[in-house]
């Protein structure tokens, strides 16, 4: 085991100093996007209402008791089954602003997947991924701001290990609130703390994929 007690070798240590300081680059970032409020919150969220007024919400069995999602099958397009265009409308815009900021080009993109979940009180979300999605989403229908933030892991955990480094490693978290739409790369592990409060929440999450050409991966 190599022996870190280097405070006796005075000989050895390294000038950390100001002179002649050179650039930083933060090299292979984790882009993350939202919006507090979007544009034509009222259609949104009318829209939003009527459709929840057909949802059975259920748990999926195999995660235990975690909290309540409309399609715990995730074969379903809450979104496109339930005509939200306004909602569809305002993540397309917001996919371009985030893809333009990722000098992503231009594809046609589907919201492949969507679906409603609901958190009462001691529910929370398990810290996951959406395997190869390309971008995920969630906007906030309806939310008490403190019942259950959405919160990013590092995608580098052998960061954590490090001495130097570990204290860029903290877990970043999002507080929720009614309008706010987020985007993030579906890669990205992250998860939903519990809402300890008596107030329901619930969110409308999405998975969007974008068209491959035949000569792009
Ligand atoms: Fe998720």
């Amino acid at each position: 085991m190599t022996d870190r007690n280097y405070e006796n070798c005075n000989s050895q240590n390294l000038r950390i100093g100001m002179e002649n300081r050179g650039e930083i680059a933060q090299l292979y970032p984790t882009p993350i996007y939202w919006v507090h409020m979007v544009n034509n919150f009222p259609t949104i969220q009318n829209e939003i209402a009527k459709a929840l007024d057909n949802v059975d919400f259920k748990m999926k069995e195999a995660w235990g008791s975690t909290h309540y999602l409309s399609d715990p099958s995730f074969n379903g397009n809450f979104i496109v089954e339930n005509g939200l265009n306004s909602l569809k409308d305002e993540i397309v815009t917001h996919l371009n602003h985030y893809c333009q900021s990722l000098s992503f080009p231009h594809h046609n993109g589907v919201i492949a997947t969507s679906w409603a979940s609901l958190f009462k009180q001691g529910n929370y979300g398990h810290c996951h991924h959406h395997g190869s999605t390309d971008i995920s989403g969630v906007y906030y229908f309806r939310t008490g701001n403190s019942d259950g933030k959405i919160y990013f892991e590092n995608p580098v955990p052998c960061m954590t290990s490090s001495f130097v480094y570990k204290s860029l490693c903290e877990r970043q978290e999002i507080v929720p609130s009614d309008g706010l739409l987020c985007l993030f790369p579906g890669w990205l592990m992250h998860g939903i703390s519990t809402n300890t409060k008596d107030t329901d929440r619930i969110s409308i999450s999405f998975n969007v994929d974008f068209l491959r050409h035949k000569n792009s991966n």
